[in-house]
Parts: C-alpha cells; sequence; structure tokens
C-alpha cells in the first residue's frame, strides 16, 4: 500500500465541522484530536462531538486521543464509531489491555509515543499493535514546527516491523507539510496526519493532491 493522508480537523472550523470534514473527503482518513487539557494543555473535544462526526464523515476516524486514563475511555471510542484508535503510552496503565479491547471491538489499535518517550518503550508491544505514531510536536496544538529529529524512531519501528514480517502501519503527527512529507516517508512513515497544511491552504483537495504526491514520488 501506498502513503495515507489523514488531515487533523484540530486545524478546522469548529463551528463548521461538517463542511470542514467534506472539504477534505479526498484524503484516506479523518484524524480527530481528544484533548482532555491534563494529559496536554489543551482542550478540544469528546465522546458526544466524535460519535456525530463518525455519523457525518465519509472518511473512517483516525481518533487520537491526549488524554489521561485511556484504559477507561479509548474502548468507548470504538464503541462510537471510530475506526482506528490510538492512546498515548504514557498514559495507558496496561496498554497490552486496551489494544486487545480495541481489536477485539473491531477498531484498529494503534498507539503514540510524545517526543521525549523512548522508542525502545514502544517495541515490547508492537504484536498488539496495527499501528504506532510517532509525535514530530509536542501534542497540545497544531501549527507547530516538526521535529526532524523523530525520524530515527521511525526507522527504528519499521525495521522492527519488517524483521517480525508485520503490516504495521506508522504515523507521524505534527508539522507534516510539502516541505517535511518526503522526509517522513523516506524514513519509513506510511501515515501521514497534517492539520494546518491542508486547513490553511485555500484549496483542501489541492493540497491533499500535493501532499500524496510529494509523497509518493
Ligand atoms: C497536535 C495534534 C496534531 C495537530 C497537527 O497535538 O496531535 O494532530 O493537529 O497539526 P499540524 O499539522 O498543524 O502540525
Ligand atoms: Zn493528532
Amino acid at each position: 500500500m501506498g502513503i495515507q493522508i489523514a488531515p487533523s480537523i484540530l486545524s478546522a472550523d469548529f463551528a463548521n465541522l461538517e463542511r470542514d470534514i467534506l472539504a477534505v473527503s479526498d484524503a484516506d482518513w479523518l484524524h480527530v484530536d481528544v484533548m482532555d487539557g491534563h494529559f496536554v494543555p489543551n482542550l478540544t473535544l469528546g465522546l458526544p462531538v466524535v460519535e456525530r462526526l463518525a455519523q457525518v464523515s465519509p472518511l473512517p476516524l483516525d481518533v487520537h486521543l491526549m488524554i489521561d486514563d485511556p484504559d477507561r475511555w479509548a474502548p468507548r471510542y470504538a464503541e462510537i464509531g471510530a475506526t482506528s484508535v490510538t492512546f498515548h503510552l504514557e498514559a495507558a496503565a496496561d496498554p497490552r489491555t486496551i489494544a486487545a479491547d480495541l481489536r477485539s471491538m473491531g477498531a484498529r489499535a494503534s498507539c503514540a509515543i510524545k517526543p521525549g518517550t523512548p522508542v525502545e518503550d514502544v517495541l515490547p508491544l508492537l504484536d498488539t499493535l496495527d499501528m504506532v505514531l510517532v509525535m514530530t510536536v509536542e501534542p497540545g496544538f497544531g501549527g507547530q514546527a516538526f521535529m526532524a529529529d523523530m525520524m530515527p524512531k521511525l526507522r527504528t519501528l519499521r525495521a522492527a516491523a519488517e524483521a517480525a514480517g508485520r503490516d504495521l502501519w506508522l504515523q507521524a503527527d505534527g508539522g507534516v507539510a510539502r516541505d517535511t512529507i518526503q522526509t517522513v516517508v523516506e524514513a519509513g512513515g506510511d501515515v501521514l496526519v497534517a492539520g494546518s497544511a491542508i486547513y490553511g491552504a485555500a484549496d483542501r483537495g489541492a493540497e491533499i493532491g500535493a501532499l500524496r504526491a510529494l509523497g509518493e514520488a
């Protein structure tokens, strides 16, 4: 499979979410950032809103939980219609059980690591996961500068997945744009989240096309 593009609605107009979701329907996933004001110093939206987004979105939902206690909450997002659910390793009490719960509910199980978290911490969990999200900014806000020094994490994960014969997806989130997407793909990333790059463009569909073309070049 080639690369996949996941626009982040963090940079959409929250008063016009349905309009802004339909504007990115050429992409592969709709990336939904759930923040609780505790795990990260920002607050976005939660279960009732995500449930409605799942109903109106033509794209499957890729929910990124930046919240405390994902052990309790992650399965609820699978229950209300998220196709992929990412929890943060740093917040999880029992990551293997969260991943197993997500898979048992039919969702893709994914685990994220912040820039300060060593990639070695997630390696023992790979057999339970369908995707790993490598944060390329500190989680919490859109529009931050891409951290190229996270690329060794992607390389390590890609090598580990290949050694295990696993079709593990690797997502990069933060600062992905025209000038950084090839760096991510070259390091092994294949699911690219882009918030400000896509929603900051006048023509969102054209920007998705441009990112896809650069990533597949
Ligand atoms: C940040 C979020 C990202 C954010 C990315 O914590 O997880 O998904 O929307 O925004 P950009 O693409 O603008 O860096
Ligand atoms: Zn995100």
